[in-house]
């Protein structure tokens, strides 16, 4: 009797060395956020999931606690599961040109979510339009004060939102620094968005300009909420105003209290949803509709841009009615 085994074991082994086959129908999404710690991305993660599952995809979801070799090993193992899309938050927009570069030599499509990856081979790219919510907030704080000492509050210098903010910032206050109604004292960027670093930032430009700073242009909540802390210790909480963006509960609640002039809304729903369907629709190779095109430094990329709302106390309401928060959390 001729042995079967060799042939049974050529066979076993075949097996396992084929590709995982995507299967279309179901596809495997990986989601690398790059700091969990920071509320809103939490929330991304939520709907993404929620909405990706509902599209029959599995999604594996990674934080790499704005740490950039971790987000870096982290895509590399999700090139390795063998998923279809991955769609990243980056830490750092000027680290990932060769983890982007494997993944796509491993027929994996890549999304820059909500950030701008650069220099890399990205297929899509989908976020708020960020210059038009740094126009937002730097209109709220030239509303309240229209003269006067001005610090620039800015996000991480590793994030390039952080930049398109203050281009659209800056859009708004270059008029008003050219005629003379106000001055900027000081301007520093915000390592990794922390508030910690926002409180003594703001502690530093109180001490040097002798607390005589009439406004502050913040670029999130997460460190608008640091210089509050600042001003507050000086007594200036409320009279100095300043801006945000998330609508985190605790802006909310400022921005209702008066102590924060304004955030913007961004519908974190909107924004996860469109992204799992771009997924799904990439991962299908089917053509998702892009708003328009970006340059990120090596190509045009396809791109999604979402409509921001600026929130101050006076539509607040905005929040309840969107379901981003119920009544009883806002305190309304
Ligand atoms: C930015 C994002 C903001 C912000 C910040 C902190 O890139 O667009 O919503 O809060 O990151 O995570």
């Amino acid at each position: 009797m001729k042995s079967f085994k060799p042939a049974l074991l050529a066979a076993a082994l075949a097996l396992f060395a084929l590709p995982v086959m995507a299967d279309p129908a179901h596809p495997k999404i990986g989601f690398s956020i790059d700091d969990l710690r920071l509320e809103r991305w939490s929330r991304d993660r939520d709907y993404f999931v929620a909405a990706a599952e509902k599209l029959d995809a599995k999604v594996f979801v990674q934080s790499a606690d704005a740490n950039e070799q971790k987000q870096i090993a982290q895509i590399e193992n999700l090139i390795s599961r063998g998923v279809d899309v991955i769609v990243i938050v980056p830490f750092n927009a000027t680290v990932l040109t060769n983890a982007v570069a494997e993944a796509k030599k491993a027929g994996i499509k890549v999304v820059s979510y909500d950030r701008l990856i650069l220099n890399a081979d990205i297929d899509a790219y989908i976020s708020f339009d960020n210059e038009k919510v740094g126009e937002m907030q730097a209109s709220g704080v030239l509303q309240a004060a229209p003269k006067g000492n001005y610090f620039l509050l800015g996000g991480a210098p590793t994030d390039n939102n952080a930049k398109v903010l203050r281009e659209g910032q800056m859009k708004v206050l270059q008029p008003a620094i050219d005629n003379g109604d106000i001055k900027i004292v000081g301007q520093q960027w915000v390592k990794e968005w922390n508030p910690t670093e926002a409180l003594s930032i703001v502690e530093n430009a109180l001490t040097r300009n002798d607390n005589k700073i009439d406004a502050i242009v913040a670029s999130n909540d997460a460190t608008a909420g640091g210089a509050i802390q600042a001003l507050a210790a000086q007594k200036l909480a409320g009279k100095v105003p300043i801006s945000g963006q998330d609508a985190d509960l605790a802006a909310i609640k400022r921005v209702i209290d008066g102590t924060q002039t304004m955030t913007v809304y961004k519908p974190l729903k909107l924004i996860a949803t469109e992204a799992a369907k771009l997924s799904v629709q990439l991962a299908r190779s089917e053509k998702p509709t892009y708003s328009s095109q970006y340059d990120n430094g090596s190509k045009k990329v396809d791109t999604i841009l979402l409509t921001p709302t600026p929130l101050t106390k006076a539509n607040i309401d905005v929040l309840e009615k969107d379901g981003f928060y119920t009544k009883e959390q806002i305190g309304l």
